[in-house]
């Protein structure tokens, strides 16, 4: 058993936030090694459990005026494009084909890989996210240094290798068996099929079968994916939709029969629960009723979406709809690891609301703090299909926390130590923190 004291933030079913400013969190081992939380509440109301017989021995780990809470869910981003962080473009298909795809095909290295996949957890974890679903490439060996990497330290890694079979340069596009030969698509999924049998429920891995977005896939490969979706319902899928206009108009073209983008994955099979696509920001309600209706989630980059001029995504509808929505850095896009850099991001987005969109003016939201933590936590485990697993300190919940520091730096002290309710607390680490406020980043 496990113990740690210091003010505690958590949320109840409702999605409500519960905290006590002096808390207990008490953790152990299940049958495989795992970390999980046996109570989580007040000091007050728990400390009796510290003088029973299996808390014999237990040292308290105290961290007096420091925050534990869940630790933050990353529903998007990119392993690979860790250095394409702040690559300027007119938009999205410019900066894929100038910065993004060169950036990716280096990772048919194995070395470069196994490098940059250490750059990218150590990221996440100095971030304090500590369950991440993530893009890798389309070489296998890519996936196996991520996966690897992410089984060293214990973390809860959802990946899977990029299938682009068409629009993508040569080394990045999906190759076929053998020199000459016409199959890339059955390749690449042969491919993902054996990768999914090696890692799939390995320890706290997950995999994803990864479409990279329509315009890079042909119809057999969106086909096979849908198959192999079908024959895996427990691995998840990910990709992209609806993120820009001349995206959107390119699918269009390439499938002229389909109502909008989202029903083109929905024709090949691609919609169901543990299906997570990024940016969903061009959407219409009918679209929004297929996600909420087949359990599909829509991950919402707002610092990418700023970044790459995108567009807004549009909370309101989402709420309204009750579609799953969870938080994403969507890194390269994205600008930031950081989970309060793209919380803040998404209040600005729920600020401006579908002003600049053309629709019809909204006065624009102002998301609630703890609703923006949410939406990176809980919320967003549930978007993954994970809620009670992760993204929660509840029992039976696998004891991923993190532990900030409200004094971190002198402007985020002056602003915490002001704050009359839970509420400014979380905006001012959601407004003023980075970094420098993840104390430590605790795996189960
Ligand atoms: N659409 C297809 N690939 C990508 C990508 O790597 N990043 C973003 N933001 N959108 C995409
Ligand atoms: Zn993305």
């Amino acid at each position: 058993m496990k113990a740690y004291r210091a003010a505690l933030l958590r949320f109840d079913s409702d999605g409500q936030p519960v905290y006590d400013t002096d808390g207990l969190l008490l953790t152990a081992p299940d049958a495989t090694g795992t970390q999980r939380v046996l109570a989580c509440g007040a000091w007050q109301a728990l400390a009796h459990l510290l003088q029973t017989p299996e808390a014999q021995g237990v040292t308290v780990q105290h961290w007096p005026g420091k925050l534990i809470a869940p630790g933050f869910v990353d529903t998007h981003v990119h392993y690979p494009q860790v250095d394409v962080i702040g690559s300027p473009a007119d938009g999205l298909l410019p900066w894929l084909d100038n910065y993004t795809f060169p950036t990716e095909t280096r990772f048919a290295d194995p070395a470069h890989a196994q490098a940059v996949a250490t750059v990218f957890l150590d990221e996440l974890q100095r971030n304090g996210v500590t369950t991440a679903l993530a893009f890798a490439t389309s070489h296998p060996t890519a996936v196996d240094a991520l996966f690897g990497a992410a089984q060293a330290r214990r973390m809860r890694l959802i990946t899977g290798l990029c299938l682009m079979d068409q629009n993508a340069p040569d080394g990045l596009r999906n190759p076929p068996s053998a020199p000459g030969r016409t199959d890339a698509a059955e390749h690449s999924l042969a491919q993902s099929a054996e990768l999914i049998e090696r890692w799939h429920g390995t320890g706290r891995l997950g995999y994803a079968i990864t479409p990279r977005f329509v315009p890079t896939c042909s119809d057999a490969q969106l086909r096979g994916a849908g198959e192999l979706a079908a024959r895996y319902p427990d691995v998840w899928v990910q990709s992209h939709v609806a993120e820009n206009r001349d995206e959107i108009a390119w699918v269009r073209e390439l499938h002229p029969q389909a109502r909008s983008y989202l029903d083109v994955y929905h024709r090949f099979g691609l919609l169901r629960g543990r299906t997570v696509y990024a940016h969903g920001i061009h959407l219409d309600d009918t679209d929004r009723a297929l996600l909420r209706d087949t359990g599909s989630a829509i991950a919402v980059s707002p610092t990418s979406n700023l970044f790459l001029g995108s567009g807004l995504f549009d909370f309101e509808a989402a709420q309204r709809c009750g579609h799953l929505h969870g938080l994403a850095s969507d890194v390269g896009g994205g600008t930031s690891f950081s989970p309060f850099e793209t919380m803040k991001a998404a209040y600005f987005t729920g600020r401006m609301a579908l002003e600049s969109q053309g629709g019809a003016p909204k006065p624009g939201l102002s998301l609630k703090p703890a609703h923006l933590w949410w939406l990176h936590t809980a919320g967003a485990a549930q978007a993954l299909g994970l809620a009670g697993t992760v993204g929660n300190l509840v029992p039976g919940a696998e004891a991923d926390f993190v532990v900030l520091d409200p004094q971190a730096t002198p402007l985020l002290a002056r602003r915490t130590a002001a704050a009359r309710s839970l509420d400014e607390l979380l905006f001012a680490f959601i407004i003023l923190a980075d970094d420098r406020a993840v104390v430590d980043t605790c795996f189960a």
